[in-house]
């Protein structure tokens, strides 16, 4: 193994240290509950422009690191980024979400690039570029994709669902249109995170937003071995590289992924009961979570009781502080203050 000489927190928490008090960033830090956002937000005409105009983005992405003081800044992209490189038209309407161009057979899926067009992701990497000197030596820069299934889904359904019962269904009666589709997202997201770590980016985070949608005989085909082909290659490629799973609803699969051995780091779902960091496989890997961000808009006691849950669980333990979801507009400022303060008290 090699000495890991990183001052950087979050980094020696990936590299299996604990770290006390508990390092700190917020699941979608930079977004609409921040003035500063709303005001660059304005500026553009489409979410896509802010993501593709890599000074923008790189300004939105320091807005919280500015005001909050992270230990960790994350790219400002999207998981939907890709779909769009592979040929698919994708556009985010207002107040309404993600809308896509629908793939539903092997024909549609063979319209898209059978390789990722880097290129085509240029301003991302360009954002890191400039993230990369602009941050503070302390923060730790993190890249990004979505898991191949909660992407999946967006391309089978062309916008979000409850269920993902779209993509749940195809799953089941063309499993080889599924499969296919996912192997092209597989091959498609390590290409990208590599191009991210060459770029600046120090750890990255693969977000299953949808891992509760799939039961178990369609888990480990749709969702924990995509995951580990995507990280085992890009840490084959690039030891040096860090990866943080984060598979929402992943509920009795977490032992799983963590006897699995390929992550870095599992990150918990709010819904998930903090204990677990200290079982079984999960108590030897490095975890990240779990905050209720709905604790964090009401505030009080509420916020304070949730923090001080998660910091005696792991108080012995390599971890990160996180919610358990992404943080919400309607976050009052004040809230996330005082988060930070209480995380960080002695
Ligand atoms: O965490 C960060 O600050 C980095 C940026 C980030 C965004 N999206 C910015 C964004 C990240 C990491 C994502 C990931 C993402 N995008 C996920 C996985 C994480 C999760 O929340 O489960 C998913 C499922 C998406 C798809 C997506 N993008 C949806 C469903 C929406 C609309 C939701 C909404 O709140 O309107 C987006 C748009 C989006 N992505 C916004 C931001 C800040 C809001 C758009 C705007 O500003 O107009």
């Amino acid at each position: 193994m090699p000495v890991n000489t990183s001052q950087k927190k979050i980094m020696q928490v990936l590299n299996g240290q604990p770290v006390w008090p508990l390092p700190i960033w917020v699941m979608r830090q930079a977004g609409r509950y921040l003035p500063e956002y709303r005001q660059v937000r304005s500026s553009v005409s489409g979410f896509l422009e802010l993501c593709y105009t890599p000074k923008l983005a790189a300004e939105v992405t320091l807005q919280p690191i500015r005001r909050f003081g992270f230990d960790a800044a994350i790219l400002f992209s999207d998981i939907l980024v890709i779909p769009d490189a592979l040929g698919l038209k994708v556009s985010f309407v207002e107040n309404e979400g993600p809308k896509l161009d629908q793939v539903l057979s092997l024909k549609d899926l063979s319209k898209l690039e059978d390789e990722l067009p880097l290129n085509r992701l240029d301003p991302v990497f360009e954002t890191l570029d400039i993230l990369k000197t602009a941050l503070p030596s302390e923060t730790t820069l993190l890249g990004f994709c979505g898991a191949p299934w909660t992407v999946a889904s967006y391309m089978i359904a062309g916008k979000g669902t409850p269920d993902q019962a779209p993509a749940r269904i195809l799953a089941y009666q063309d499993p080889e249109f599924m499969d296919a589709l996912i192997d092209r997202l597989v091959r498609a997201s390590t290409a990208y995170l590599i191009r991210q770590i060459d770029a600046g980016a120090e750890a990255v985070q693969i977000f299953e937003s949808f891992g509760s949608a799939l039961p178990p005989a369609l888990f480990d085909r749709l969702s924990l071995k995509p995951i580990e082909r995507i990280v085992k290659k890009l840490k084959e490629e690039r030891p040096a590289a860090k990866a943080i799973v984060f598979v929402r609803g992943g509920g009795n699969n977490l032992e799983k992924i963590a006897a699995a051995g390929f992550a870095d780091a599992i990150a918990l779902d709010w819904g998930t009961n903090i204990a677990v960091i200290n079982q079984g496989s999960l108590s030897s890997v490095p975890t990240q979570g779990n905050l209720d961000p709905l604790a964090l808009v009401a505030g009080g006691s509420y916020l304070d009781d949730g923090v001080d849950v998660i910091r005696k669980a792991a108080r012995q333990k390599a971890h990160i502080f996180n919610l358990g979801h992404g943080i919400v507009p309607q976050t009052p400022i004040e809230h996330v203050e005082q988060l930070i303060k209480k995380v960080r008290e002695a």
